[in-house]
């Protein structure tokens, strides 16, 4: 097995942003490639910008902080990422678009080099299958903010050999991440359990069993989560976790993965959380204040 010195990182969104970040802390060289310009310096001023709060709180120094950033380089030509040893894909959870991704890269990439998907819900196999190298394709979900969250989920698909599922575990450990191993389902285990918890705090709202602020405050000062669901639903982003309880609720087809209306209609309407400044709260105030839903 080749070792890894040079990572991919395909999107530099949410979570994209942050592995290419943590990737770049470890000492990797990290290679992020987003569709255009504008993506990849929104991406570049988010890692800027957690790598700053760092070095204001002394956890970081100046001098460290600009190698880090040495060792980032942003393209939107995939064929940059060629000399990779692994690939870690952060793309939306589209399969299609996965997989487009996934079959260029199988060409232009060696046979040494390893995929990794981030995705939260799709099959590892699903991707791998569009690739020659299935024993050396294998899940690594991380968690959002990357840079805080301690662990990796790391998915062993049926094809995934050993030796790639020892390589990806030690290389969660080498970013300091906690790993864990996890099979193929969707959703894994954290999303497993996670997304029927915030989608049941969707309903409780609908059948008004509680306002949003108490339903927060319910979980924050009852169970002592560091989130309420509302405020983790839109850090997590509506979208995002409209997507992946469909994927869900196709794979599984039970009734607690389904998306309830009000995430739907949330989402129609652009509704998505912190990203777009309004959700469950709305984000142009400080503190944010709970939005109107018209409930
Ligand atoms: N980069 C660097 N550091 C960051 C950061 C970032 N993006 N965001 C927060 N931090 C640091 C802060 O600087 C602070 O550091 P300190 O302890 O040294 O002071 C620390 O993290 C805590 O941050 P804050 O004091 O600002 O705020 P909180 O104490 O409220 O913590 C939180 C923020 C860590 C996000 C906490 O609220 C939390 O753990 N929330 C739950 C997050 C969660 O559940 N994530 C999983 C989502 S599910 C997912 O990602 C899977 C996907 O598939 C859906």
């Amino acid at each position: 097995m080749a070792e890894i010195k040079t990572v991919g990182v395909l999107g530099c969104g949410l979570m994209g942003s942050g592995i290419a970040q943590v990737c770049a802390q470890a000492g990797y060289r990290t290679i992020v490639r987003e569709v255009s310009d504008a993506l990849n310096q929104k991406g570049k001023a988010n890692i800027i910008a957690s790598l700053d709060k760092l070095v204001q709180k002394g956890k970081l120094d100046g001098g460290t902080r600009e190698q880090i950033l040495n060792r980032l380089q942003f393209t939107t030509d995939l064929k940059e990422l060629a000399p990779c040893d692994l690939v870690i894909e952060a793309v939306t959870e589209d399969l299609e678009l996965k997989n487009s991704l996934w079959k260029e890269l199988d060409g232009l990439c060696g046979p040494q080099t390893i995929f990794a998907s981030n995705t939260s819900s799709l099959t590892i196999a699903a991707m791998a299958a569009v690739t020659s190298r299935g024993d050396r394709f294998v899940g690594l979900h991380f968690f959002n903010p990357v840079p805080v969250m301690k662990l990796v989920e790391v998915v062993r698909t049926v094809t995934t050999s050993q030796a790639t599922f020892e390589q990806a575990m030690a290389f969660a450990r080498s970013l300091g991440k906690e790993p864990i191993a996890a099979k193929d389902s969707s959703g894994f285990i954290v999303n497993l359990l996670l997304v029927p918890y915030l989608l049941d705090a969707i309903r409780a709202l609908e059948r008004g069993v509680g306002s949003v602020e108490d339903i927060d405050k319910g979980m924050t000062l009852g169970c002592g989560h560091p989130m309420g669901p509302f405020t983790l639903l839109d850090f997590v982003g509506l979208d995002t976790t409209y997507k992946i309880a469909e994927i869900m609720f196709n794979e599984y087809r039970e009734a607690r993965y389904a998306p309830p209306p009000l995430l739907r209609r949330m989402v129609l309407t652009g509704m998505y959380g912190r990203k777009t400044g309004r959700g469950f709260y709305d984000y142009s105030t400080n503190p944010p204040t709970v939005s109107n839903l018209g409930l």
